[in-house]
Order: structure tokens, then sequence, then C-alpha cells
């Protein structure tokens, strides 16, 4: 994707975002709808499906030829990362959305023959926008974010994990992780991967481990940890796919080989 374009894209995604952002504020302030999806603590709201058909027709009636991947069901069948794809949470963190009514984000990533090229994160009641343009580095709504540093280590550093992993799991060896939260410095679970993923790249915490993500979950993030030198790998040390569910490490640069290597241990 030559540079304009990747601009001019971006330029009406941001856009876009800002306007959903605000209907969700709006709206918050209204009675919604909660579901539940594939089991009771799954839940999904009116406002997620709302927010996803409104970037669907935004995205439908400027880009004819764009395709569109989104958890809410309103996007195609995209059984290719051929062409421009659009991969849309439009609430990540919904639990919290319901139950606390901050700390969710909506995550868009553009890919473009299979290049991560554009991604935005909006914490939408901080109002905090992470943006990230292929080759031109992340930011913080208008501040450009640093690189990762180089003398992180682990004994020092924070990772956010969702504590069910250090419980019995099927995936990975649980007594690893256990020993990770010893070693460590510090844990932390913020319930919204997109977030999470971009407090990775701002340094904040120093890595993420999940063991299911969908694409929707890590897009947008992916690139933006990639622009300032961190490391977003599946836990087999594979680079990620973005047209299915995947195993995420996602962390500063000069912890992932110990993170690998002495703590994600795969049944
Ligand atoms: C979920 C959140 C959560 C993560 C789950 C995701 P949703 O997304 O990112 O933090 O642990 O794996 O499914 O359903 O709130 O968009
Ligand atoms: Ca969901
Ligand atoms: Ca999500
Ligand atoms: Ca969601």
């Amino acid at each position: 994707m030559n540079k304009s374009t990747r601009q001019t894209i971006f330029e009406n995604a941001k856009q876009w975002v800002l306007e959903a952002g605000e209907n969700i504020r709006e709206r918050m302030k209204s009675e919604f709808q909660v579901d539940t999806k594939s089991n009771p603590n799954d839940l999904v709201t009116e406002v997620d499906k709302e927010t996803e058909k409104y970037f669907a027709s935004k995205i439908r009636s400027t880009y004819k030829d764009h395709l569109i991947i989104g958890e809410e069901g309103y996007g195609d069948k995209v059984e290719s990362l051929d062409g421009t794809v659009w991969i849309i949470d439009p609430i990540d963190g919904t639990m919290n959305f319901v139950h606390q009514k901050r700390n969710f984000a909506i995550s868009i990533g553009i890919i473009h023959n299979g290049i991560a090229e554009i991604s935005l994160i909006y914490n939408v009641m901080d109002d905090v926008l992470y943006t990230a343009l292929k080759g031109e580095g992340a930011y913080r709504n208008d501040t450009k974010l640093s690189k990762l540093k180089d003398d992180v280590q682990l004994a020092t550093s924070i990772f956010a994990l969702n504590s069910i992993l250090a419980c019995e799991n099927k995936k990975v060896n649980e007594k690893k992780i256990q020993q990770l939260i010893i070693d460590s410095r510090g844990t932390r679970g913020y319930g919204s991967a997109a977030l999470e993923l971009a407090y990775v790249a701002e340094g904040i915490i120093d890595g993420y481990i999940t063991m299911n993500l969908a694409p929707w979950d890590f897009a947008a993030g992916y690139l933006l940890i990639e622009e300032v030198g961190g490391k977003v790998i599946q836990a087999n040390g594979d680079r990620v796919n973005f047209l299915e569910n995947n195993t995420i490490i996602a962390c500063n640069h000069m912890v992932v080989d110990e993170l690998l290597n002495k703590y994600i241990e795969l049944k």
C-alpha cells in the first residue's frame, strides 16, 4: 500500500472511530440490552452490534472492494488476506463495558495483502487513541511512542495475563505460569486484550500472555507493538495468523526468549 493511500484510509478510520466512540458514550446514558453468546459469561450488548454495523456501513459505502472481519457478524466471510481487510472489534472488553462502564476499547487493524498497515485502538472513556501506520511509528494521541527499552529484565517486568492461565488449563503448563508470576515483578489483568496490547506498546507493561485471541482482539495491537520494536508471536514461536484464533505472546524484545524458553511450555 502506498503512503498516501494509507494516510487517506487512516484519516477516514480515525474519524469513524472517534464518531463511534462518541456514539457509545451517548448510548451508555440510556438502557441497553445485554445478551450472552457461547456461555453465561460471554457477553454481548446492542451497543457492540450497533457499533460494528456503523463501521461496516461506513467502510462499504466508501471502499467497495475492501473486506471486513468483525466479531459480531456484520463483516464478510474472509478466507484470504488478499486486498484490503479491516479487522474490527467494535467493543473489546464487553464485560468491562457492562460491569464497569470503562476500560474497554474499539480496535481496528487494517491489513493489505497480508501486511498490517494501519492500527487504531480507542480507549473510549479515557478518550485516548493509540494509532500506528506501518513504518511510521506508533502514537498515543499526538505523542509518538518511544521504542521499547533495551534494559528490560524479566525480574523487574510486569506482565498482563488472565488469572485463569495460572489455574489448570489445556494449553500450557500452569506450573510454569505460576513460576512466572513469582519470578516477575507483578502481574495485571485489565480485561481488554486491545488495551493490554496497547499498554505493551506504550511500555507501561512488559508483556501480555494469552492462550486464545481472535483476529479482532490482536490485529490492531500487533502493528502498534511492531512499530515500537516489540514482539507479537504465537506461543510456539510462529508468526501470528490474522485469519484464525491464536495463542499470543506480546512483549518487550528483551524478554521474549526467556519467556518462551523458561515459562511457556505447551501441552
Ligand atoms: C475479550 C477481551 C478479554 C480477553 C478475551 C476477549 P471481547 O474480548 O479482550 O480481555 O481475555 O479473550 O475475547 O469479547 O470483550 O471483545
Ligand atoms: Ca465478545
Ligand atoms: Ca475482543
Ligand atoms: Ca468485542
